[in-house]
């Protein structure tokens, strides 16, 4: 039978064991993942290191370094979760959004794999993918929720109205919260990533620098960080040029508390708009310690139930595109092999 026949006959297992492999930026991941929200396994190869000197991520060498990572890394995957290869019963790969010669490389890697194991292909958006972090962190989480998703290329605020529909309340009108941090990172001389470093300078100073207030006045769910950005920019630069000194701690904690504050309070809004008590985030700037702190203590004052998945399936993983894969996978949403990657992808857009 012919590869694309077999698929579409393929019966369902509620339990079914997803191998799923995401290489949408720096990172080679793979991870086993069983009935949606079981970890089997979980590897991570990240190229982080090699894109130090240049100050961010360099696409040519983080399609390079998948190549060399992603055979290696699928195979410690299938070992680490006690399966063989035929125990699979689908392929998950995030196909967008992402740095494309990034993806071609784990989307080649997973046709060629689904087709050999004459399994579904299940295409997977990485942003979707990081929202249904939240169903391997709280194994009750059921959608409706909101969920916040901060990443290096996204900030939207999402009302999961149900496993499928999404519906997103607004976004970032220009930079990324992730990008802001990385940009102000930069600026103060620190390296490649900058969220984390930032993070770490913001601990030992105060908030005491005023910056601009995100879009003054406006009501809704938009963000708006370039604004931001170019205040904390100009605001090193003028110090340079009248050669002033200035705290660096203290204008990465200014800066940390103007970028977060506002993500708390329109995420916060959103549940309570919805009528909802349920608050899911996701992404890498979810792994910022001050904004897990300030979500936990503003959720517990209003009664909202807090869905913190570890750092670790805050920033890009496989463990999610598993998660997302196999709700997919139940829906059949599957691709043939002519499955390409795509740079831009929707924030809340499902294969097919
Ligand atoms: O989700 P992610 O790993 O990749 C994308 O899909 O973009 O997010 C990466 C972003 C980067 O901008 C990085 O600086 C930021 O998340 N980030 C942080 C922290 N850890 C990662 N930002 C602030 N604080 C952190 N601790
Ligand atoms: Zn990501």
């Amino acid at each position: 039978m012919k590869y694309i026949d077999k698929i579409k006959t393929a019966s369902l297992k509620k339990d079914a064991i997803i191998l799923a492999i995401e290489s949408s930026c720096d990172e080679t991941a793979c991870a086993v993942i069983k009935g949606g929200r079981e970890i089997l396994s979980s590897e991570i190869m990240s190229s982080m290191t090699e894109h130090i000197p240049f100050g961010g991520v360099v696409p040519e060498i983080a399609s390079r370094m998948h190549t060399t990572a992603i055979s290696l890394t699928v195979k410690n995957a299938v070992e680490k979760a006690g399966i063989t290869l035929k125990e699979v019963d689908a392929i998950a790969v995030t196909y967008g959004a992402g740095l494309i010669g990034a993806l071609l490389v784990g989307v080649s890697y997973a046709k060629a794999l689904a087709f050999s194991l004459g399994v579904p292909l299940i295409p997977v958006n990485h942003v979707r993918g990081h929202v249904s972090a939240g169903y391997l962190t709280d194994l009750e989480l059921k959608p409706p929720f909101i969920s916040l998703l901060t990443s290096g290329g996204h900030t939207a605020i999402i009302d999961v109205k149900d496993y499928y529909t999404y519906e997103v309340l607004g976004g970032t009108l220009d930079d990324a919260v992730g990008e802001a941090f990385d940009k102000v990172a930069r600026v103060l001389g620190l390296q490649y990533p900058g969220g984390p470093n930032v993070e770490r300078l913001a601990k030992q100073g105060e908030n005491n620098i005023e910056l601009p207030v995100m879009l003054k006045g406006k009501k809704g769910y938009d963000f708006s960080y370039s604004g931001l950005k170019t205040a904390v920019i100009n605001y090193v630069h003028n110090k340079e040029q009248k050669g002033e000194e200035y705290s660096k701690e203290d204008l990465a904690c200014s800066f940390q508390c103007s970028a977060i504050d506002i993500l708390v309070k329109k995420a916060i809004q959103a549940v309570k708009e919805k009528g909802y008590n349920v608050l899911s985030i996701g992404g890498g700037v979810a792994a910022n310690g001050y904004l897990r702190e300030k979500l936990t203590l503003e959720c517990k004052k209003r009664n909202i139930k807090l869905v913190l998945p570890e750092k670790k399936l805050c920033t890009d993983n496989a463990c999610m595109i598993g998660a997302e894969g196999y709700l997919q996978y139940l829906n059949k949403n599957f691709a043939d092999l002519t499955l390409n990657a795509s740079a831009f992808v929707e924030i809340g857009k499902q294969y097919n």
